[in-house]
């Protein structure tokens, strides 16, 4: 029997609001990219109540109105380098090596062959490249990107191959439920600033389907909501970002980030009989950067005891 989230003991839900991106690309159901039409991703945005945020993207060229898409390509490379800067700035990559560095050591000591991170929705791959590039995880450790966003998954692919990385970023969605791991003892799932844009619908499926695949642990990081990440998400992002679809993401990833109880509530709901689950609750009774983002974390049950 399936185990479901007891709603009365989630957030209540907020109306779901949209970042800008999520609505300038779409993938048909083959994966391949398609067109979109302008008034159709104004109209998204419109009807979630956010006409700062349709202004922006009527704004943009289109042509047939079909948007530009070296237009929206600019704006998706321009708003993930800002991310990269910002990730660097708060030190996302130290972060994510700080909680993975004792389960990653645990899998190297417990067997043969490579332990491999898989960085689902990997943007232009920042945190990946930083753990390969600094061996924060140690020798023996293997990275593999995967987003659905192809514009995205060649950038990665260039800026590893421009810094002689050795990271494999692929096409693919997170959401897939055929999506196998190869090796699922030895691999870790991770993730940074992607459960948000998953969907409160698709949480639950998504742990689940994470204990389907079976693999030995995962972290997925995400902004901590609350008022100093509120406050402090929209100073950083508008003293550091220039980009206003930048500036207006940012700020809306803090409103649309789940709690730490939800979190546990999904995750529990979804993969809790397979794996031990830990996600901290960070005080927000003063301002913490670098702890704008925490993980749930997950070890599978067999492994050991909890992270
Ligand atoms: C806020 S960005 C974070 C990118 C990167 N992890 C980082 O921290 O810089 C969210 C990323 O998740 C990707 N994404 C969202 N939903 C996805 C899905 N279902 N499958 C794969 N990628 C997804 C988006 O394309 C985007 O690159």
């Amino acid at each position: 029997m399936g185990v479901t989230a007891d709603a009365s003991s989630l957030t209540a839900v907020r109306p779901e609001k949209l970042e800008i991106l999520d609505v300038l690309w779409a993938n048909g159901p083959d994966g391949a990219r398609l067109p979109v039409r302008r008034d159709d991703a104004v109209e998204r945005l419109r009807a979630s109540d956010q006409p700062g945020a349709a202004a922006l993207v009527q704004a943009m060229p289109a042509h047939g109105g079909v948007l530009d898409e070296d237009a929206v390509d600019a704006t998706f490379l321009a708003v993930h380098l800002e991310l990269a800067r910002l990730s660097e700035f708060v030190h996302v990559p130290q972060r994510m090596a700080q909680s993975l560095r004792p389960v990653v050591d645990r899998l190297r000591d417990s067997g043969e062959g490579p332990v491999r991170i898989v960085d689902l929705g990997c943007g232009i791959g920042y945190d990946t490249r930083i753990l390969a590039a600094t061996g924060a995880l140690g020798d023996g450790v293997e990275y593999v990107g995967l987003d659905f966003n192809s514009l995205l998954v060649d950038a990665a692919t260039r800026l590893a191959a421009l810094e002689e990385i050795p990271v494999t970023f692929l096409v693919g969605d997170a959401l897939d439920s055929s999506l196998s791991m190869e090796d699922p003892d030895r691999t870790v799932v991770v993730s940074s600033g992607v459960l948000h844009h998953l969907g409160r619908d698709n949480l639950q499926p998504f742990f689940a389907q994470t204990a389907n695949s079976g693999v030995a642990a995962f972290a997925h990081f995400d902004v901590n909501p609350g008022l100093w990440a509120d406050v402090g998400a929209w100073v950083l992002h508008h003293t550091r970002m220039r980009e206003p679809v930048s500036r207006h993401d940012g700020s809306m990833s803090m409103k649309r980030a789940f709690t730490t109880e939800d979190l546990l509530t999904y995750a529990s709901a979804g993969c809790g009989r397979a794996y031990h689950l830990r996600c901290d609750k960070v005080t927000n009774l003063y301002p913490r950067p670098e702890q704008i983002v925490r993980p749930v974390l997950g070890l599978r049950r067999d492994l050991g005891g909890a992270p």
